[in-house]
């Protein structure tokens, strides 16, 4: 189903259309077989409010009709645009500031001295959101590294919803949200635009970064080694045999003595807390024996 067959209708009807427990189970079905994301009843509501502009912009007044489309072979677009809706991609430059912290003092001076060696240094931001979290890595790696962008550097990052990819890729962010970034790296690699409220990443720091779409939960194209990945705020909303399993994923794609660095409410655990050890707050690093 294109744009072409979505129809408006008043937004009282699409609002006042009950979301029925069943429906709401066919609906966390689908996402958590799509996405691996856990949407547990208590988040009824929350789907309800957040479709019911889905169904205005289809046409459509009966949730059940819905949910045969999204159960559908011909629903693929649409269960893009489900999950987008269902998702949460907040972020910000530099959240959680104590992982920029370590990697200033501890995970990055090795990897930059490689780097300038000729060697190979590769991060993966896994479940990038809207860029802000990839271009920190950039600004951070910068700061350190100002040639960065011409040695063997790249950072990867990933998420399954183009929207966000989109707005990463255009790289414009509103002024406020980019006072978070360190003074002396905003005036040297954040440009100004004509509109006073907006800023761009400017070049050197885009090139370090490439934008791609991955579900985590399907497989990777991608075999590493990574020597830092930052998988944070992403898990959170995965039922547990899936966080089980892609914490194993990331172990395996990590390099020997690679980091990884999660949010600040999730906690590695299962067969991987075998080679993950704890590294510092929500940092583990990865050891072979
Ligand atoms: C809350 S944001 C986290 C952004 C950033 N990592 C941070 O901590 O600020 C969660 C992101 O995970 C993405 N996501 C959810 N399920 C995913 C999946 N199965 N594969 C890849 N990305 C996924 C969402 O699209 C969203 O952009």
């Amino acid at each position: 189903m294109g744009l072409a067959r979505e129809k408006p209708v008043p937004a009282a009807i699409a609002q006042d259309t009950p979301l029925s427990p069943e429906n709401f189970r066919r609906i966390a079905r689908v996402l958590h077989e799509d996405a691996g994301i856990a949407m547990p009843d208590a988040k009824r509501q929350l789907a309800h409010s957040r479709l019911s502009k889905r169904l205005r912009r289809l046409g459509m007044d009966d949730f059940t009709a819905y949910c045969d489309l999204v159960e559908s072979k011909g629903g693929a677009e649409e269960r893009g645009h489900m999950l987008a809706a269902l998702t949460t991609n907040v972020t910000r430059f530099f959240r959680e500031p104590h992982h920029f912290e370590l990697l200033e003092k501890s995970v990055l001076p090795p990897l930059l001295d490689r780097a300038r060696r000729g060697g190979r240094v590769r991060l993966w931001s896994a479940g990038c959101s809207t860029g802000e979290e990839p271009y920190s890595l950039a600004l951070t790696i910068l700061s350190m590294l100002p040639n960065a962008a011409d040695l063997d550097i790249r950072i990867l990052a990933t998420d399954i919803d183009p929207n966000v990819l989109a707005t990463a890729r255009r790289g414009l962010y509103t002024a406020r949200s980019a006072e978070t970034i360190p003074e002396r790296s905003r005036k040297r690699y954040v440009e100004n635009t004509d509109d006073p409220g907006q800023v761009r990443m400017g070049d050197t720091v885009r090139r370090l970064v490439t934008l791609n779409g991955l579900n985590l939960v399907r497989r990777w194209p991608m075999k590493g080694p990574f020597d830092v990945i930052f998988c944070r705020n992403v898990v959170i909303y995965f039922d547990e045999a899936t966080q089980r399993a892609l914490w194993q994923e990331f172990a395996r794609v990590l390099a020997p003595d690679g980091w990884l660095l999660i949010g600040h409410s999730e906690r590695v655990f299962g067969p991987a807390a075998q080679t993950l050890r704890t590294a510092g707050i929500t940092a583990y690093r990865k050891t072979v024996r």
